[in-house]
């Protein structure tokens, strides 16, 4: 089987797992209990993680690290909280939030859920929005075509309090310049909350940076640590209100800490950090770029140079989902349609994109195999 949706399905490191094994027999102590030596040994090594996730994201030591179950909680938590901070307020001070059609469907679907006053789509060859039209919540309606310069541009236009961006948009893989968008965005309105969706693919360049971002949302498995796990990192000034209540992680987040899960963030990306180095990334690159030259004849690749090196993304008028469906039962590659993430308007039943996303170097062999099944495939 040629797993070539890896930024959707990923396996565990080894590591994680080896190291899952013989944490879940020895750590099951409710770590918030501080009367047990195991449970304060827990608790000291949490800790410890906490730090290592912190350095490692940008962050300083007093900042403060939630865990959760994944970024879906992550970004349902984070709106909650700008929720809470726009029922406090009178509606011409209400925060307006804006987000893109790059955005996961935790952050569009909560969005809509909560049925913000005067929600509105925006187009971004429309006129700028004035600061003094209340509206609550912006969904930019961009499109990839567009240059960075121009990306900011939207972005500035559309006036936010509150910016929700995703690291990579996930059907095509193109890179957000996300901390030049923000630092731009923080000089027209200094107050400006920034919140990065980190899950998709983390850029092991744009790590250990300091971040413009104000609070960052992740995905656990998305780099080799377990499903499930995931968390918020945010400013030490930034107080999130809990989604779910109870005393654990400063009641924060109620629930037992799972100390086994949470130690696979540390290991998966430790592992990541020794797996992607310089050669790791070249041949990566070099896979990507045979790939693309096979398949370049068939004018289906949707790629540019700011796109993430492990992903090619190929564009289809007509029976996306159904090739989808023949390369993984028939040909044994699976490969992602990016349903999760794919907006209302490019939900059209057969358009779309094809993901191939991989982890893994292909060998020449492998390569002809894949390509060849592809054209079979469309044709
Ligand atoms: C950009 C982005 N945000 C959020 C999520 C949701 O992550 P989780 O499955 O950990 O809840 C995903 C998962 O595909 C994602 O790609």
């Amino acid at each position: 089987m040629f797993n070539l949706d890896s930024n959707a399905s990923k396996k565990p490191f080894e590591k994680v797992l080896d190291k899952f094994n013989t944490d879940i027999r020895k750590y099951f102590y409710n770590p918030s209990n501080t009367t047990t030596k195991q449970a304060i040994e827990e608790n000291f090594k949490i800790n410890k993680i906490k730090l290592y996730l912190l350095k490692n994201f940008g962050f300083s030591d007093e900042d403060n690290i939630i865990f959760t179950s994944g970024a879906t909680e992550s970004n349902s938590t984070v709106i909650n909280y700008i929720i809470k901070l726009n029922d406090d307020i009178c509606i011409t001070k209400k925060k307006r939030i804006v987000y893109d059609t790059f955005a996961h469907s935790s952050i569009t679907k909560k969005i809509k859920k909560k049925k913000f006053n005067d929600f509105i789509m925006f187009d971004s060859d429309i006129d700028d929005i004035n600061e003094s039209d209340h509206i609550n919540a912006i969904q930019l309606n961009l499109s990839i075509e567009l240059s960075d310069k121009e990306l900011i541009n939207v972005y500035l236009k559309s006036k936010p309090d509150v910016l929700f961006l995703n690291a990579i948009d996930s059907i095509t893989g193109r890179i957000i310049p996300y901390d030049k968008i923000f630092k731009k965005i923080k000089e027209q309105n200094e107050n400006c909350l920034c919140i990065l969706d980190f899950s998709q693919n983390i850029l092991l360049n744009d790590l250990k940076k300091k971040t413009e971002a104000d609070i960052i949302t992740f995905s656990g498995y998305k780099y080799g640590a377990l499903p499930g796990t995931g968390c918020i990192i945010c400013k030490k000034n930034i107080h999130i209100s809990p989604l779910i209540y109870g005393v654990q992680q400063n009641k924060i987040r109620g629930g037992t800490l799972n100390y086994s899960y949470i130690h696979s963030l540390k290991t998966g990306l430790k592992e990541k950090f020794i797996k992607y180095n310089d050669e790791y990334i070249k041949d990566i690159k070099q896979t990507k770029q045979q790939l693309c030259k096979k398949l370049s004849q068939y004018n289906i690749i949707n790629d540019s140079d700011n796109f993430i090196d492990n992903v090619i993304t190929l564009k289809f008028d007509h029976c996306t989902k159904k090739y989808a469906y023949i390369l993984s039962n028939e040909y044994n590659i699976n490969v992602g349609i990016g349903s999760a993430c794919e907006t209302e308007k490019k939900k059209k039943i057969n358009e779309g994109y094809i993901r191939l996303s991989f982890d893994n170097i292909l060998s020449d062999k492998q390569i002809m195999y894949i390509t060849d099944s592809i054209i079979k495939v469309i044709k």
